[in-house]
Formats: structure tokens, sequence, C-alpha cells
């Protein structure tokens, strides 16, 4: 019997030590990179990419690294595929899984991405949904090995939203070992149940972000207003008001403390200028960080581990 399709559809698909597997790949996919060596071990694989809402980083990352690993994309949107007018979710995965060896899905509800992945033939990964990011938080925690060393025992700040990025935060934190303090305004907290972790051990919530960043070693927050929630901009511009990252909660934290947002960020929102512009930003790395993370993941859910 072949072995099963290993699919990337949240952060607790992998193990640690899949996570410490993927975080050198990446660091040596990285320094090939860098360094104009060829890296192409997906030649002549393809990659599927659907994207049910916008993007810019997600979009990139994957269409330069697939084709830097020697591969080629195919880019599909709702509005300019037949996703847009109707088609079941599981006729569309048995007809694109025949025709290329990967897939990366940015959509709504996670259940329509793990519908998706029942009906492929082959690996699907999550390039965003309503309740996880699990490819943003692998390049996050890369970038802090990469500024701080391991992050196990570490504390990170989360200020802001319970939303994707929050939930794939706390998964993260039970798999590698470190804390969340969690800070959001009433009515907008994390749901333990969505974020599917198993006990509340490697969270703590705080009602007041301030406090919740005393001494983190990582301050991170996202936008008020995530894709498919607009309608409720209006309420949460007032809900949020008092959860800004700004240079009063970054001096709360450890003095050699790291500031992350995945990006798009709205300054005067979820963050200051001076803190995301600022010396403890580590913003670009993270950006530039999803591509090379996600190359390792791609030749990972493919070829398994090498050397
Ligand atoms: N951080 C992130 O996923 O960015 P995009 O929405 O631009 O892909
Ligand atoms: N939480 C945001 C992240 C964007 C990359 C959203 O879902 O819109």
């Amino acid at each position: 019997m072949s072995d099963p399709i290993r699919h990337y559809l949240q952060f607790s698909d992998l193990n640690a030590a899949d996570y410490a597997y993927l975080f050198g790949r990446a660091a040596l996919i990285k320094k090939k990179f860098k360094a104009y060596e060829k890296h192409q071990p997906l030649t002549d694989r393809t990659l599927a990419m659907i994207f049910e809402k916008a993007s810019t980083r997600t979009r990139v990352s994957f269409e330069a690294g697939m084709y830097q690993l020697g591969g080629s994309v195919v880019n599909l949107t709702t509005e300019g595929s037949q996703m847009g007018r109707a088609e079941p979710i599981e006729d569309s995965a048995k007809v694109i899984s025949r025709m290329v060896d990967l897939v990366m899905i940015r959509t709504f509800e996670q259940t329509k991405i793990e519908r998706f992945a029942q009906h492929s033939r082959v690996p699907v990964i999550n390039g965003l949904t309503n309740e996880f990011h699990p490819c943003q938080i692998l390049a996050d925690v890369f970038t802090f090995i990469e500024h701080r060393g391991s992050i196990a025992g570490k504390t990170v700040a989360w200020v802001g939203d319970g939303n994707n990025m929050a939930n794939t935060w706390l998964q993260a934190s039970e798999i590698l070992g470190f804390k969340v303090h969690v800070s959001t305004p009433r009515g907008y907290e994390v749901d333990q149940s969505i974020a599917g972790i198993r006990s509340p051990d490697s969270y703590r919530v705080f009602s007041d972000p301030l406090q919740a960043c005393a001494g983190a070693d990582l301050v991170t927050t996202d936008v008020w207003t995530s894709m498919g929630f607009e309608a409720e901009n209006a309420a949460r511009q007032t809900a949020f008001t008092d959860w800004c990252v700004d240079e009063d909660m970054m001096r709360a934290a450890k003095p050699d403390a790291l500031f992350m947002h995945c990006l798009p960020a709205h300054r005067g929102e979820e963050v200051t200028a001076e803190v995301i512009d600022g010396p403890q930003s580590v913003v670009w790395d993270e950006a530039e960080n999803r591509m090379h993370v996600q190359k390792a993941l791609m030749e990972y859910l493919l070829l398994g581990r090498l050397a």
C-alpha cells in the first residue's frame, strides 16, 4: 500500500520532530537562495494555487518558491473558475488533483479545505482559512529562531483579535513548548475548541493588553478586521481601540523583545508606525521567510525528509 497523502491543513498536522527538520531545511534552502545556488528537487512538479480571498505574500511566496524549486504553478481564483459558479468543492478537488502534484488553498471555512483534501489525490496546503494560517506561523517561528534561537520556553504576547493567527499561535505553543499571553477585546476571545488545542496550559488570557506584553519575548498582532469579516468593521474599530501595539507595550516586554505582524498592516490601528517601523520589528524578515519555509514544506510533503 502506498503512504497516506500528507496534507498541511493546520499547524497540528506536523509534530515537533517534523518542525525541527523543516526549520533546518528552510535555513539551508534560504542559504542556497541567497548564494544564487540552484535547488530544484521539484522539477516537473506542478502546484495549483486556489485563492478565494485576496493575497500578496502568499501568492508571491508560493509562486516564486515553486518556480525556484524547479516546478511550475497554476493560479485559480473563485471568480475566474467554476468554483465561483457553484461547482462542488469535492468535484473541483477530484479534477484539479488529477492534473497537479500539490494544491495550496486560501478560503473561508476550514471545513471547505478539509472537504477538498478528502477528495484530493495530492497534498493540500492551507494558505489561510477563517480558522488557521499555519504557513504564516511556520514563517514566524522560523524568524524567531533566526533572531533569538529556540522558541521553547519563551513567551509570545498576542494583542488583538482572537482570529486565525491567534488560533494557530495557540496550536504552535502546544507543539513547540512556549507560552502565549492572549489579550483580546471582550467578544473577540480565542475559543479553545475552534483553535483545536488539547489543554489551556500553554496560554494565559489577559484583559489588559499591556499586562499581556509584560516580560514577553515576542509581541505580535494582526488586523482588527480579517478577510470575510468586513461587515463587522465599524463595530471592531470601536471595540479594538485599546488593542494597538505601541511603544508602552514594547517597553513592558523584555528589552530584546521582537515585534511581528503577518501583514498587511494598518499603522495607527493595530500597531503604531513607531513600533512596526522601529528597531524591534522583524516584519520584513517574517514576510520573506514565508517563501523559504514554504519551499521546505512543499519539498517535504512531496519528497519526505532528504539527507
Ligand atoms: N500574511 C499574508 O498571508 O499575507 P497575504 O494576505 O498578502 O498573502
Ligand atoms: N487575519 C488576517 C490575516 C491576513 C494575512 C485575515 O485573515 O485577513
